[in-house]
């Protein structure tokens, strides 16, 4: 396939995604294409190069994904057939993202090249003991992640989809983000461990944590675990004191 050019656009809450995308970049410049990564939440989507083969990551969330890719998606100008894929990191399971993706970026206009399912440690649930398994996780998504972008230049990797009621399971999905039980309650804080240190308000995607005092959160949150993954203290958690948290970078990657 003729690629030359690669925008890659990742978001990536504790680092899955990022790991996978800086392997499929690795392996596109060894081949002589010439990539660059952005974070979505950074970008305006209306910037994108519509003469490069564009590439979007992200992470599956509640079996589609966050609402702010979601909405990078919706905000991607008109295009007249720019190569286009497509790769999610996962912990086991999706439904319909693929296709809800694909159909979106084809009334766009865009040519919809490959899409693939990478399977990457669970940062939703994670525990001492699932810990132990991840670096050997890690690797195969990693091998998976490179495979992926070799058939990408070759021209042998598809936009397989996923046939069951796929807009179904996405509006469900994007509705149960709306839901204040996601919005206000899946992080919470515990002002005796804060150190106001602000990493917080920093890493979160969608400017949810002011910096008061101490940090003040919103009513937007999307759920994507960063902030109390990479809280110093664990002054931010999602279910109990001192549980937990899964990281895959160092903070100042996503920063
Ligand atoms: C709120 C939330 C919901 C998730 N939902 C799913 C899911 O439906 N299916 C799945 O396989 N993994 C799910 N995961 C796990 C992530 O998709 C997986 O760990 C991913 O690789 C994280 O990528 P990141 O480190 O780039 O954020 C979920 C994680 C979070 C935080
Ligand atoms: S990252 Fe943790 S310690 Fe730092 S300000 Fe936020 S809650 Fe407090
Ligand atoms: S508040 Fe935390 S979990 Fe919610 S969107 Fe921001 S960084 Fe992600």
């Amino acid at each position: 396939m003729d690629i030359k050019k690669v925008h890659l656009y990742y978001f990536s809450g504790t680092g899955n995604t990022l790991i996978v995308s800086r392997s499929m970049k690795e392996v596109f410049e060894k081949n002589g294409v010439e990539t660059r990564l952005y974070a979505i939440e950074k970008e305006p989507p209306a910037n994108v190069d519509l003469n490069t083969c564009i590439g979007l990551a992200f992470p599956v969330a509640v079996f589609t994904t966050y609402p702010l890719v979601m909405k990078f998606i919706r905000g991607l100008p008109q295009a007249n057939g720019t190569k286009i894929f497509m790769a999610d990191t996962m912990g086991g399971l999706s439904i319909g993202v693929r296709s809800v993706v694909k159909s979106m970026l084809v009334k766009k206009g865009y040519n919809p090249i490959a899409a693939s399912q990478i399977i990457m440690p669970d940062n939703f649930w994670p525990s001492a003991e699932k810990e132990k398994k991840n670096p050997k996780i890690v690797n195969k998504g990693v091998d998976a992640a490179s495979s992926y972008a070799d058939s990408i230049l070759k021209g042998t990797a598809s936009w397989d989809e996923f046939p069951i009621l796929p807009w179904i399971s996405y509006k469900i999905s994007q509705f149960l983000f709306t839901m204040p039980s996601f919005r206000k309650k899946v992080i919470k804080f515990n002002k005796e461990k804060c150190i106001k240190c602000g990493l917080c308000a920093k890493l979160c995607p969608v400017r949810n944590i002011v910096m008061h005092e101490h940090p003040v959160l919103d009513g937007k949150c999307e759920a994507c675990v960063r902030c109390n993954s990479f809280c110093p203290t664990g002054a931010l958690y999602r279910k109990k004191d001192g549980e937990h948290v899964y990281r895959a970078v160092k903070p100042e990657e996503l920063l």
